[in-house]
Formats: structure tokens, C-alpha cells, sequence
């Protein structure tokens, strides 16, 4: 029996941000200027909006034992969910790409990053927007970071 999974996702230009989208977006790009990026120069910044308005950010920090480092979705939503294990998470705004910005690219959260994310959105049983994008804001949306990890390992295995 042959299956599909159908995903819908949105295509966003800075142009057409909404207020909220914009904001996230500016916290998001300032964050990844600080970026700790000596090995790959590839900077990335996380912006994640929390159920009371703040804003909480994070950027890669890479190490000379490469896999010592940490991506940005991680530094962000770990500092999150230590500080204020009890409120949820709306939605995640991730902007990456060359450190000098020479080249425009849409940077989609890697693997470890979506199990990461994954966890707190089950955990919290509210879907969290989730946008990628490029240094100047062009951007993807999907409703959950389910959409960006099926046949996951959600715990209920265990
Ligand atoms: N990186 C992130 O911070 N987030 C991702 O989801 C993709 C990759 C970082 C890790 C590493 O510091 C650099 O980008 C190059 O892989």
C-alpha cells in the first residue's frame, strides 16, 4: 500500500512581513551578527517569540572539537526553555548563511535542530511557526516543526 505525506508550506518576502514577522526577523538578524562562526564562517541567528510577547535569541557557537559546538535553534531554545520552562513558544524565525553575506541563502534548521524543536512543541501541545530565510529575508514558513520532521521519534516509544 503505497502512502504520501502532503506539506504545506508558506514562501514569504521581508516586503510582506507582518509587524510580528518583521520584529522577529530584526532580532533574528542581529543575533547572528554575534555569531561565533571561526570555522565554518557560516552565521546563524534564531529568534523565538514566547507566549508573553519577549523575544528570546541565539546564535551558533563552534568549537575546535567541531561537533563541541552548537547550532543556533539549539543555543536559543535551550536558553529558553531553562530560564522559562513554562511558557510556550509561538514561533522560531532562523536566518543563515555566509558570516559576510556574500551569498543569499535559505537556511533550513538541520536535523538535530528539528529534534531539538520537536520536543518542546509536543511537550508545550501547541504547534510553533517556524520560519527560515535568507540573510535579506526571504523567507519559508510552516505551521509546525512536525511538518519538518515525520515518522519522528517523539518519546512514545520509549
Ligand atoms: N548551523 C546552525 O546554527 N543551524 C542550523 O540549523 C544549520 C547549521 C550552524 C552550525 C555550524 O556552526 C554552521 O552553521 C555550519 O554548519
Amino acid at each position: 500500500m503505497k502512502k504520501s505525506i502532503h506539506l504545506e508550506y508558506e514562501v514569504i518576502q521581508k516586503e510582506n512581513f507582518s509587524a510580528e514577522e518583521q520584529k522577529l526577523y530584526l532580532a533574528a538578524s542581529e543575533i547572528r551578527k554575534k555569531a561565533y562562526a571561526k570555522y565554518s564562517h557560516f552565521a546563524v541567528g534564531c529568534a523565538l517569540l514566547m507566549e508573553d510577547g519577549n523575544i528570546v535569541v541565539g546564535n551558533n557557537q563552534e568549537n575546535a572539537a567541531f561537533p563541541s559546538g552548537t547550532c543556533a535553534e539549539r543555543s536559543a531554545i535551550f536558553w529558553a526553555k531553562s530560564n522559562f520552562p513554562n511558557l510556550k513558544v509561538l514561533s522560531i524565525f532562523i536566518i543563515g548563511g555566509p558570516e559576510d553575506d556574500s551569498k543569499s541563502v535559505i537556511t533550513s534548521p538541520c536535523g538535530a535542530c528539528r529534534q531539538s524543536l520537536l520536543q518542546y512543541e509536543i511537550e508545550q501541545n501547541q504547534n510553533i511557526s517556524l520560519y527560515f530565510s535568507s540573510y535579506d529575508g526571504n523567507a519559508i514558513k510552516v505551521n509546525s516543526i512536525q511538518h519538518l520532521l515525520p515518522f519522528s521519534f517523539d518519546g512514545s516509544e520509549l
